[in-house]
């Protein structure tokens, strides 16, 4: 079958000329570690002047039309016969919370929306668990004010981050509890301590039924830096780990007391306590500038760790502007 997924627009001019490209990596990536190979022919097409990415695949599987609908790129999706005719495929979302969750908070530093979802999947697609649905536990180690958190919550699952700017941990504790009560979902929220860093902890009910039953989601923030989760949390406690590291140019990297410019000191140390909070099977994905650091040092950081640095057929580097080539490196765990 031939199919053409109709690309999201995207508001960011610049992003919006890589979206095309970033969904065919995207698609390739997922096909090629979720679905045995199953999309081929991934081809960038426009048709009746739009971006779409066309491809074949066999009948969709549960599975298969399951991470289709949900790709960063997927607006819509259609069958496409030989006479260039649409036909639209239903979508199966996996959003349980409102998508405005991701998109009002508006601030400078923020990591693209779609990019952190397209993380997300494709490091969701290098784990032992892509194919599973249950509420995986996502830490973002560089949270800064929560984009990672928000949409896997969005997914259903449970969201820890970690961030040293205080300013951060604030702004972003004052709008989540001001969103779970906009939007009147049972909750808990308890702004505490743990070994004396400032912590959030809140826990919400997609549903009020959901909430008694307690079926809910947790999020935890803690105000710190990111060498200390190995004394916060418990080894092996996370599936996955995803993170947007700094740039070197907006956000400094703090590896120490002087604030370091180049991100490349602050993996080096931070991989090692990160791969350790880490579960077997897990996956750990990282975007960062290329432009300071080289692929090549940080695949060998990883693999340094244990951790086996994923190959896929397409790269997703892309320019966010004249100082930052965006690129994304995911490494399994064993
Ligand atoms: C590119 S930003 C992440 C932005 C985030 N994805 C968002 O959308 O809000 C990187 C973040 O790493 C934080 N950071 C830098 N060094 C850190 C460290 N040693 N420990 C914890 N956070 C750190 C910076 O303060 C910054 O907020």
């Amino acid at each position: 079958m031939r199919y053409a997924l109709l690309v999201s627009p995207s508001s960011n001019r610049v992003y919006a000329q890589s979206a095309p490209a970033l969904a065919a990596a995207e698609l390739l990536a997922v096909g090629e570690r979720v679905l045995d190979g199953a999309i081929t022919h991934v081809t960038q097409t426009t048709l009746g002047s739009v971006d779409y990415v066309t491809f074949e695949a066999p009948d969709l599987s549960e599975l298969s039309r399951g991470w289709l609908s949900n790709l960063a790129a997927t607006f819509a999706l259609y069958r496409l016969d030989d006479d260039g005719r649409l036909s639209p495929v239903d979508l199966t979302r996996w959003d349980q919370l409102d998508s405005d969750l991701i998109t009002i908070q508006k601030y400078s530093g923020k990591t693209n929306e779609a990019f952190t979802k397209l993380l997300l999947n494709v490091t969701l697609a290098a784990s032992a668990f892509a194919a599973e649905r249950r509420p995986l536990s996502v830490l973002d180690p560089l949270c800064g004010r929560g984009t990672t958190l928000n949409q896997a919550l969005s997914y259903g699952f449970h969201a820890t981050g970690v961030e040293v700017d205080k300013k951060d941990f604030e702004a972003y504790a004052l709008f989540i509890q001001r969103w779970v009560k906009d939007h009147r979902l049972k909750h808990t929220a308890v702004q505490g301590s743990v070994k004396g860093l400032p912590k959030l902890e809140v826990e919400l009910g997609v549903t009020k039924e959901r909430f008694k039953s307690g079926d809910t989601l947790r999020l935890t923030y803690v105000s710190a830096d990111t060498h200390a989760i190995s004394q916060v949390f418990q080894p092996r406690t996370f599936d996955l780990i995803v993170t947007d590291a700094p740039y070197g140019v907006l956000h400094g990297a703090h590896s120490g007391p002087q604030t370091a410019r180049k991100p490349g000191e602050l993996l080096q140390t931070a991989i090692p306590v990160w791969r350790a909070a880490l579960r077997p099977g897990g996956a750990m994905g990282i975007a960062w500038n290329r432009l300071v650091l080289r692929r090549e040092d940080l695949a060998r950081v990883l693999a340094e760790n244990g951790l086996e640095v994923c190959d896929f057929s397409q790269s997703f580097e892309h320019r966010v502007d004249s100082s930052i080539a965006r690129d994304l490196i995911v490494a399994r765990l064993a």
